[in-house]
């Protein structure tokens, strides 16, 4: 089964009286997105234990269920105040505040849910939960999103501008390779090895979003462009062929480092970052 199919046949459910809580949960999930994350952990599971691959889905779904709750958020009034995401109306927008706020609460308790019931051995599972919840939480992606907010307006220097761009979006990259390679039994220096290429890789990853914004147009980015103006985005200090430049310098670090890591996973990563970044 491939992974937009698992994700739709396992959408959360809350019945009740409620007129739209319910399907306000799975709105964003159905609208797709390109499951990068999702991709690069079930990646690194299919080159090296595919028999894993199966219970991995569940881990990966945790992951985009946890990342789709950090748009919701990051797409609310008080955030972003972007109306269109995946190219369908934000979820304030189609409903209210309210729902959009509890929805990303329940998709991010429910990522936990979903990796705790995987089917792989309790040690794995915790594991995975360990990873996940310090790489998107306190220390990781919401520290990154305080960062991002807290400093619009005001210019940081391009060693603040990595920090804060490793925490919001580079950690959870990496967090979903290093679950990747925990799920395939892989030994603890290759997690760590394959955790810091993910750093660079995330690093990639964000500026290339701020890239699109700067030069996409809504249609094509499915979500509001143009919109990073007072940020401390990579295009903002660099200027657009700066951070092209830039990007591609990381880039080319992580294809060396790629050389150490198994065929089928470098072979993985360069598909991915073909097609994305
Ligand atoms: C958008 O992530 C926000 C960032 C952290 C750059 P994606 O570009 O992966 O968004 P979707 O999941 O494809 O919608
Ligand atoms: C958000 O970064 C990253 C998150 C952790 C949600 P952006 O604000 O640049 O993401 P987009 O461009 O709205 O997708
Ligand atoms: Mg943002
Ligand atoms: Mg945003
Ligand atoms: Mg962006």
């Amino acid at each position: 089964m491939n992974f937009t199919d698992f994700l739709n046949e396992n959408l959360p459910t809350a019945p009740s009286f409620h007129p739209h809580y319910e399907i306000a949960l799975s709105d964003m999930l159905k609208a797709g997105g390109k499951h990068f994350r999702a991709s690069l952990l079930l990646g690194v599971v299919s080159a090296l234990k595919p028999r894993n691959l199966a219970a991995a889905m569940r881990v990966a779904l945790g992951v985009e269920l946890l990342h789709t709750y950090s748009l919701i958020h990051d797409d609310l009034p008080v955030m972003d105040n972007a109306p269109l995401r995946r190219g369908k109306p934000t979820l304030h927008v189609k409903y209210d505040e309210v729902t959009a706020v509890l929805a990303g609460d329940a998709l991010n308790t429910h990522a936990f849910f979903e990796i705790s019931r995987a089917n792989l051995s309790s040690e794995i599972r915790i594991k995975c939960v360990e990873i996940l919840s310090q790489n998107g939480g306190a220390s990781g992606m919401v520290l990154g999103q305080a960062i991002d907010c807290f400093f619009e307006k005001k210019p940081l220097t391009l060693d603040e501008l990595k920090f804060l761009h490793t925490h919001k979006t580079a950690k959870l990259i990496a967090a979903s390779l290093k679950m990747g390679a925990v799920i395939a039994e892989c030994d603890e220096k290759m997690c760590d090895e394959i955790y810091e290429l993910g750093l660079d890789l995330g690093l990639a990853f964000q500026i290339q979003d701020d890239i699109i914004d700067a030069t996409s147009d809504e249609s094509e980015a499915g979500k509001p462009v143009h919109n990073d103006s007072v940020k401390n985005s990579f295009t903002n200090l660099l200027g657009v062929s700066g951070a092209i430049s830039y990007k591609n310098e990381i880039l080319n670090g992580v294809k060396n480092r790629l050389k150490s890591l198994p065929q089928g996973v470098c072979d993985m990563i360069l598909e991915l970052v073909k097609k994305h970044l």
